[in-house]
């Protein structure tokens, strides 16, 4: 005869942890309403995943390390027409993921680059990938040490295997000669291995100087634009509307924003 704690014991071997808390009430809602074996183990098995689904999520969302949550419902269309909801919503059912595909949001500061690309990490993440956010500099800064420590391969590794990788603020600070030749070395590796979102506020005409060459830029941008699409926000900047909205504006900035 099984007691009572030595099936917790052995729910507890088998890893099933949320099952073991809720075998008491389980068991005691079962007897009541004398439902039959198999409802009450599916009862106790769905508690069980959709515990692990929410771990797993919460797990990927820590590891993606996004600057702040956004999601594609915060994102106000309306304020940015020049953005085609076609476009977005295609990009909402993850399709470019499993075509190695890039997205490239281009456009000035606070039209919404960042948000969109975070919102998209969140879809991502909620379907079960995984994902990594970093911008330009900290990656190129980062794979800098440790070209010099000797540890390429797995810092490499950090970039590489994520199914979708965002590099933000693409061209805010201009790369050195090592830096770019990092940079381009990361992209080939990623080419057709896996999705890259990328910001910039920079047109892709402007990348030679950002790259400090134009041999590297082209063979970025033919890598990054092979498979992509690419998301031109001309617009005005939703901080600028929100510091107007609280009075915030000098007159002739405000002027300026208008
Ligand atoms: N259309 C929008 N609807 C709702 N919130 C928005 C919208 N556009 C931008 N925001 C919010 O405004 C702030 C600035 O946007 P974001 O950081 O995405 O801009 P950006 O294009 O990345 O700018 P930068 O080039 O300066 O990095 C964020 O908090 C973002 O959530
Ligand atoms: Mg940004």
């Amino acid at each position: 005869m099984t007691t009572f704690d030595g099936l917790r014991a052995l729910l507890t071997t088998l890893g099933l942890n949320e099952a073991e808390a809720l075998l008491d009430s389980h068991l005691e809602r079962a007897a009541k309403e004398e439902r039959s074996y198999a409802d009450f183990l599916a009862d106790l098995m769905e508690c069980e995943a959709t515990v692990r689904k929410e771990r797993g999520l919460q797990m990927r969302i820590r590891r993606a390390r996004l600057p702040m949550v956004r999601r594609l419902s915060d994102f106000d269309l309306a304020f940015q027409p020049t953005i085609d909801r076609r476009q977005i919503r295609e990009l909402q059912t993850l399709r470019f993921l499993h075509d190695q595909s890039n997205v490239i949001f281009l456009g000035p500061p606070g039209v919404g680059k960042t948000h969109l690309s975070i919102a998209l990490v969140m879809e991502a993440l909620g379907a079960g990938y995984s994902a990594y956010f970093v911008t330009a500099h900290d990656l190129v800064a980062d794979l800098g040490r440790a070209a010099q420590q000797n540890r390429m391969d797995a810092r490499m590794r950090v970039y590489l295997s994520p199914k979708l990788l965002v590099i933000d603020e693409m061209g805010y600070l201009p790369l050195d000669a090592v830096g770019a030749t990092l940079f381009f070395q990361l992209i080939s590796a990623r080419y057709e291995r896996g999705s890259v979102i990328l910001t910039s506020n920079k047109s892709y005409g402007e990348w030679d100087s950002v790259l400090g060459d134009a041999v590297i830029a082209t063979a970025v941008l033919d890598r990054l634009l092979h498979h992509s699409t690419t998301i031109n926000i001309r617009g005005e900047s939703y901080r600028l509307k929100e510091r107007r909205k609280a009075g915030l504006l000098t007159p002739s900035q405000a002027e300026k924003a208008s």
